[in-house]
């Protein structure tokens, strides 16, 4: 599996590693991955595909996660010679006519595996909960400064996309399948801190940054104008309409999403 250290592959590799299957890591840094003893690691890198060989020898499914690095059709190439499945962590993208052309990574990617003739499952994750770690600063200062206070959105658990993961990668039935992973409901931006300030005992005050100073900040924190550009629209779209929350976490775990409370009690000394 790739991105067996990052925030939803460590899970994932847990989880398997507990329930007895076999993996195998790659990953950049053997000696600074820190994965369970019964893992096996092996070193290789995305934007090299010629180091994928090793990892890829005997085995049946793969986790592919995307660092955000160009892309390479060459990598799919080699998982489709040498996988049967592959289950790709997406975000909630559109699905892409023929000849449409992709606006992001994971729209090619999906593109790509779709004509590999591996087997496939996409799980199209909607924000993260740990996103809202970006705030701990403000949080500890007493107030977040941020863009459209009242936008509401459904972030999902990091341990739920890897549960689905983890189903789904040991249980039939969800070849051609694009989950929309969601949490269980959906929640302002000024509601998720006043709920961060309950878990860490603390009041934080929301305050909303106007627009224009949150693109001049954002870009110059994240380098990217066209990504800015599309993260402010899109949070100014669920000031009107609220962030779909979809029922696919019980519908494969046969249990609901946990909720934004729970995953900031879980992780509330983060914020401390
Ligand atoms: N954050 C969100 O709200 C959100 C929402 C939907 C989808 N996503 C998608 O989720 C993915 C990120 O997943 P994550 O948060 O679990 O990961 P992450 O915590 O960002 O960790 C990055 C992982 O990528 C690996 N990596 C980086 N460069 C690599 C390379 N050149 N070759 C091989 N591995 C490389 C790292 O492995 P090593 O350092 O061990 O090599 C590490 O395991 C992205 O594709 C992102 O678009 C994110």
């Amino acid at each position: 599996m790739t991105g067996a250290t990052g925030t939803i592959g460590r899970h994932i590799v847990s989880s398997l590693d507990e329930a007895g299957r076999r993996v195998r890591a790659l990953v950049r840094d053997p000696a600074g991955a820190a994965l369970p003893e019964g893992v096996e690691v092996v070193r290789g890198d995305l934007s090299s595909p010629g180091t994928l060989e090793a990892a890829l020898r005997d085995v049946e499914s793969v986790y592919l996660m995307w660092p955000g690095i160009a892309v390479d059709p060459r990598v799919v190439e080699v998982i489709a010679r040498h996988a049967e499945r592959v289950v790709y962590l997406s975000t909630d993208v559109a699905d892409l006519a023929d000849g449409e052309p992709a606006t992001s990574y994971h729209q090619e990617i999906e593109r790509l595996i779709r004509k590999s003739g591996l087997s496939w499952t996409f799980l199209r994750a909607i924000d993260f909960a740990t996103n809202t770690l970006g705030w701990a600063d403000q949080v500890r200062q007493g107030v977040v400064r941020w863009p459209y206070g009242q936008a509401s959105r459904s972030l999902i658990h990091e341990r739920d996309i890897a549960d689905v993961a983890v189903r789904v990668l040991t249980s039939p039935g969800h070849d051609g399948a694009r989950y929309v992973i969601t949490g269980p409901e959906s929640i302002t931006h000024a509601e998720q801190v006043r709920i961060i300030g309950e878990a860490v005992g603390r009041q934080v005050r929301w305050e909303d940054l106007p627009v224009e100073v949150a693109r001049r900040q954002l870009t110059a924190a994240w380098g990217n104008a066209a990504f800015v550009d599309a993260r402010l629209r899109a949070w100014g779209s669920f000031v009107e309409s609220p962030e779909r929350v979809t029922d696919t976490v019980e519908r494969v775990l046969g249990k609901p999403a946990r909720t934004f409370r729970s995953w900031t009690e879980e992780h509330a000394d983060d914020f401390r």
